[in-house]
């Protein structure tokens, strides 16, 4: 099959003017009529931000019936966190650390984007984030590169499938290649500067996860990247992504990245800016028309070799004929209306949701609550809300589709319970009904679009007025139950102090209400963990588990050593943390062998019994560290996890075999290696806590 394509490839590329190549590496945005001139004359290959089954296939037609070659269009979309039936944002689905829920979710975004015109979605994003000020942390798995590229994978999976010609599939982008989330003072868009190391071990793991799963393109970032772009950046894109990877699908810049580089001060004119890309291996230019203005005159003046725009043609067409355009160009509209936002997928997405949040909080079982209270208030700007629970990049999603906090509550509690609301604007209100309740549901955060693209914060505290209102309602005396809703890590150290039961929401989706109240009543057990560490205070940034430990780790009566002498210097929750309505005990941890040979593995079982009275699940994770070797190394490694469900009462041992190999580095030679000597290795229920044991590579 990839044979017969590459040579449909070659004989469709040997008909084609250099105008219509350049052509094919051009994206515009939106259902312009005037664009279907350009595409009639061969000079646009995609569109972005055209939806709807109706819209896509009248474009389409024009470029299959009404231009020389008939060559399809993608048409690319954010599907992000669902296209209609809105999924939590991926923060919050890499708090399941449950691939086959993330596998599900882009599955089901797959379908009806697919089913509505949609080939292409711009997902997943696989940002490694560490700093929880920039608003795209929400967008991607958090902190840790190796649950990042577990993640990765799934979403690439999920998306793609076996087979993107399945027309419940689509190509899937992994973005924003690379480095971008590490955005100097987490302000969008701003520069990064890293050593090549940190860039591999850090930035780039997910990224290689979605090559080796497949993807079929990767959009280059925006930032500045150690003082060239990573939209012009030969080292990631040509020699690395391309090169070292073997990836073979193509790469498109972020929206008018190649324009910006003259922002950036790398290229004087647009006409330099075209070539810089192009040569770093940019593929197609999203927006900046660059390519489409200057491309032809480039190649004709010799500054860039006809070849290079052949192999990024060759590569945008191999996607086109893997996604089965050339035979099925067009979609059926009764299929898309038969399958967007329908009953199996509602449902999902309600159990989906569930399953991404964490609860932070429980102090003597106050969760979960008895179905029949006599009165239960819910308060807050996010109880009856229900755009700001779609969060930052819900496509399709609509207000209306969104189940709220006050309506999942209602559906659970006894026809005998009194349900009261306010929705907190009047805080003497907001303490009149907290007071007639026997139990107060507090529903705070920050709106949808706080967090998402260019929602960076100076501070990661509650918005304006929420402070004030949760001192008030707490002030009321009812037991209170906060129900968080957000982008991003917040700061939250005065409610984490004095509120008795927290539960992060994340920004949930369109079943947020429902999932909210299956925890909250219990009928759904709490499984989720956190994905990222959650500062006391803003100043604590970057704060993220896998640190190094300085010549001088904190030492709390030691003044000369690392830390802030104004807070303790752990996180106020930390990276892997949650808790469930039931307890967990780990026993018995076994390391085999006690010297492992540098090709072998390491074979680790730790035995996990439920102690509580209700069944749940957990995540049990298993961290390194090399102890000593000729680069220093973190403190901690996320290596392996696995998710179990066990019975009240029941038990079950837990395995993970590690391959040496997974415990290499980037050696002072940078080149991956695995030094001899001792590691350390901890099992437990998250990065701070659990069993302890080592080993030694020989
Ligand atoms: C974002 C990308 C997105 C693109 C197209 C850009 O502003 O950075 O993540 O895919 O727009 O909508």
């Amino acid at each position: 099959m990839a044979s017969n394509i590459d040579a449909r490839v070659e004989e469709l590329i040997s008909k084609m003017s250099l105008e219509e190549k350049v052509g094919q590496m051009n994206q515009l945005s939106g259902p312009n009529e005037a664009y279907k001139d350009l595409i009639r004359q061969g000079k646009l290959g995609s569109l972005l931000n055209v939806v709807g089954a109706d819209k896509c296939n009248e474009f389409q037609r024009v470029a299959v019936q009404e231009s020389r070659l008939g060559i399809p269009l993608l048409f690319g979309f954010d599907v992000i966190h669902g296209y209609r039936t809105i999924f939590p944002i991926p923060l919050g689905l890499a708090s399941s650390w449950d691939p086959d829920l993330v596998r599900k979710a882009a599955g089901i975004a797959a379908a009806e984007a697919r089913a509505d015109g949609i080939n292409w979605t711009f997902a997943p994003m696989v940002d490694i984030a560490r700093d929880p000020r920039w608003g795209r942390i929400a967008e991607g798995a958090g902190e840790d590169p190796y649950l990042g590229s577990v993640i990765a994978k799934a979403a690439v999976e999920g998306f793609q499938g076996e087979d993107i010609s399945d027309p419940r599939r689509v190509a899937a982008c992994a973005k924003h290649y690379v480095g971008y989330g590490a955005a100097e003072g987490g302000r969008d868009y701003n520069t990064t500067d890293m050593s090549e190391r940190t860039l591999r071990e850090i930035y780039l793991p997910p990224f290689k996860a979605a090559v080796e799963a497949g993807v079929a393109t990767i959009m280059s970032a925006f930032n500045d990247l150690c003082g060239i772009p990573a939209s012009a950046n030969p080292l990631t894109i040509r020699e690395i992504l391309k090169g070292e990877w073997g990836f073979r699908g193509f790469v498109v810049s972020d929206w008018n990245a190649i324009g910006e580089l003259i922002n950036h001060g790398l290229a004087r004119e647009r006409r330099d800016a075209a070539r810089e890309a192009v040569l770093a291996g940019v593929d197609m230019d999203m927006c900046s028309n660059c390519y489409i203005d200057e491309l032809c005159d480039l190649v004709r003046s010799g500054a860039v070799r006809e070849e290079v725009v052949d192999e990024a043609v060759r590569r945008i067409l191999r996607v086109k004929f893997m996604l089965g355009l050339f035979e099925n160009p067009y979609v059926d509209p009764d299929r898309a209306r038969s399958i967007i936002l329908c009953e199996e997928h509602r449902e999902n997405a309600r159990d989906i949701a569930r399953r991404s949040m964490v609860l932070l909080k429980n102090q003597d079982g106050l969760l979960p609550l008895r179905k029949d209270l006599r009165a239960i208030a819910v308060i807050g700007p996010f109880a009856d809300n229900r755009a700001d629970l779609l969060g930052c990049w819900s496509g399709l999603g609509r207000a209306e589709d969104v189940v709220t906090v006050l309506e999942g509550i209602r559906e659970k509690i006894s026809p005998s319970t009194d349900l009261l609301f306010s929705d907190g604007s009047n805080i003497e209100e907001a303490v009149t009904v907290a007071r007639k309740a026997e139990v107060v549901v507090l529903a705070v955060g920050e709106p949808a679009y706080r967090s998402g693209e260019g929602g960076s914060v100076s501070t990661i505290d509650l918005p304006e007025g929420q402070e004030d209102l949760i001192k008030a309602v707490y002030g009321a005396g009812r037991p209170v139950v906060a129900v968080l809703f957000n982008g991003r890590p917040l700061s939250i150290t005065w409610m984490a102090e004095r509120i008795p039961a927290i539960l992060e929401a994340w920004h949930p989706g369109i079943q947020g209400g429902n999932a909210v109240a299956d925890i909250l009543f219990g009928d759904y057990n709490p499984s989720g963990k956190l994905p990222v560490s959650f500062p006391r205070t803003v100043g604590q940034i970057p704060i993220y588990y896998n640190h190094k430990n300085t010549g001088r780790p904190p030492e709390e009566t030691n003044r000369f050593t690392s830390k802030y002498i104004d807070i303790p210097s752990t996180p106020l929750f930390p990276f892997g943390y949650g808790l469930s309505y039931t307890r967990f005990e780990y026993r018995d941890l076994r390391i085999n062998p006690a010297r492992t040979p540098i090709n072998g593995k390491v074979t680790v079982s730790v035995e996990v019994a439920n102690v509580g009275e209700r069944e749940g699940e957990e995540v049990v994770q298993l961290y390194i560290r090399d102890v000593t070797a000729s680069i220093t190394r973190p403190v901690k490694e996320l290596k392996d996890f696995k998710k179990i469900h066990l019975m009240p009462g029941e038990r079950k041992t837990v395995e993970f075999e590690i391959p040496a190999e997974r415990l290499s580095f980037y050696g002072r030679d940078m080149k991956p290696v695995v030094e001899p000597g001792l590691f350390k290795l901890w099992v437990g229920p998250n990065s701070m806590e659990g069993l302890e044991g080592d080993f030694e590579i020989v």
